[in-house]
């Protein structure tokens, strides 16, 4: 089996060879859309923190998570949901998670302006500390999704700030802590099913259980844990605007270990008002039919939608929270006619 790219960032944080890492990433976007980075620059006490107090969170009684329910964050999508209680292609996921993303209070346009999935994070009463925990991760590691969408740039021959100029100025940034039991021995079911990530990068911190798998080019590989290093993965958006050049690639999970696994992703996906389309010059390197509709894990295509990326996760969101959906989401979503009724 075939390891990961692992690719040391340092190059491209001090400048000392930024197109050399460009170039790694390129590759790896190409081939495979996983890869882990290291030399990333970010204390790895931060993780580490938010990790043991995101598993002290998850250790405390249902009743008592339930006060933070998802349903409780309305539309800005936010909050915890129990195990069982998101559906990936259909089918119940073997784990429980709580949601949380950049925290964006009553005054922020993007919430007086009604857009679902922005808003203020639900924080529980214990741990005590998790919060700022949060705070913390999100200032490290949302430079770092900048920082890596920097060498993409650079890899597609773009300016370097191409996505902070066209896509990211004000990103919409979401945060998850998951938390996987063990799925017994002989039992066949997922703790994730086979999906893809819908934004542009997501920068995932998974601690030593392992168990995430991705579709690489020569099949199924394992994401072996790696201390203190990130994975980063490509979203649909990053197919898209490059038309199929870069790869959003199937990935899911099985927790064997026999241990609680717990994982941090951190989405890093253009605003939702972003109309996202193939970027004229970016020639894909591979034939268009090369994945068609019905091979893609939800039989939906990325390249085949036109719209912002708003109506793209949205109805994305509906498939995965149906309840969710139905409470709080309907309605037209930003760039469309108008904003959405709150709760
Ligand atoms: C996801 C995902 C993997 C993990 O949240 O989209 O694929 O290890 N997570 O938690
Ligand atoms: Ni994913």
């Amino acid at each position: 089996m075939a390891d990961l790219p692992v690719i040391d960032l340092t190059g491209l944080r001090d400048g000392t060879d930024a197109p050399g890492v460009a170039r790694r990433i390129d590759d790896a976007c190409r081939r495979v859309g996983f890869f882990v980075v290291r030399g990333h620059g970010v204390d790895p006490a931060v993780p580490r923190r938010l990790d043991a107090l995101g598993r002290a969170f998850f250790a405390l009684p249902d009743d008592e998570k339930a006060a933070i329910a998802m349903a409780r964050g309305g539309p800005a999508w936010r909050g915890w949901f129990p195990l069982g209680g998101e559906l990936t292609a259909g089918e119940a996921d073997g784990k429980e998670g709580l949601y949380l993303g950049e925290h964006l209070g009553p005054e922020d346009p993007r919430v007086v302006a009604g857009w679902p999935l922005h808003g203020p994070n639900l924080y529980p009463q214990r741990p005590a500390g998790l919060a700022d925990a949060v705070r913390a991760y999100l200032d490290a590691v949302t430079p770092l999704g900048h920082l890596v969408l920097r060498g993409m740039a650079r890899g597609l021959g773009l300016d370097p700030d191409w996505f902070a100029r066209h896509l990211t100025a004000e990103p919409l940034v979401m945060l998850r802590l998951f938390h996987y039991p063990p799925v017994p021995a002989g039992d066949d079911r997922w703790s994730v099913g086979e999906h893809t990530d819908y934004g542009l990068v997501t920068l995932l911190w998974q601690d030593d259980a392992g168990g995430l798998e991705v579709r690489g080019p020569d099949g199924w590989q394992a994401v072996p844990p790696e201390p203190d290093a990130f994975v980063v993965n490509l979203g649909d958006m990053l197919e898209r605007m490059t038309a199929g050049a870069y790869r959003s690639t199937p990935h899911r999970v099985r927790n064997a270990s026999g241990a609680d696994r717990l994982s941090i992703p951190l989405f890093l996906d253009p605003a939702l008002d972003a109309d996202v389309r193939p970027v004229p010059g970016l020639a894909p390197d591979r034939p268009a039919d090369d994945e068609d509709d019905d091979e893609r894990w939800d039989g939906r295509s990325v390249h085949g939608w036109s719209g912002t990326y708003g109506d793209y996760l949205v109805a994305k969101v509906r498939r995965v929270f149906p309840a969710l959906g139905d409470a709080v989401l309907d309605g037209e979503v930003a760039g469309g006619a108008g904003p959405v009724a709150a709760g």
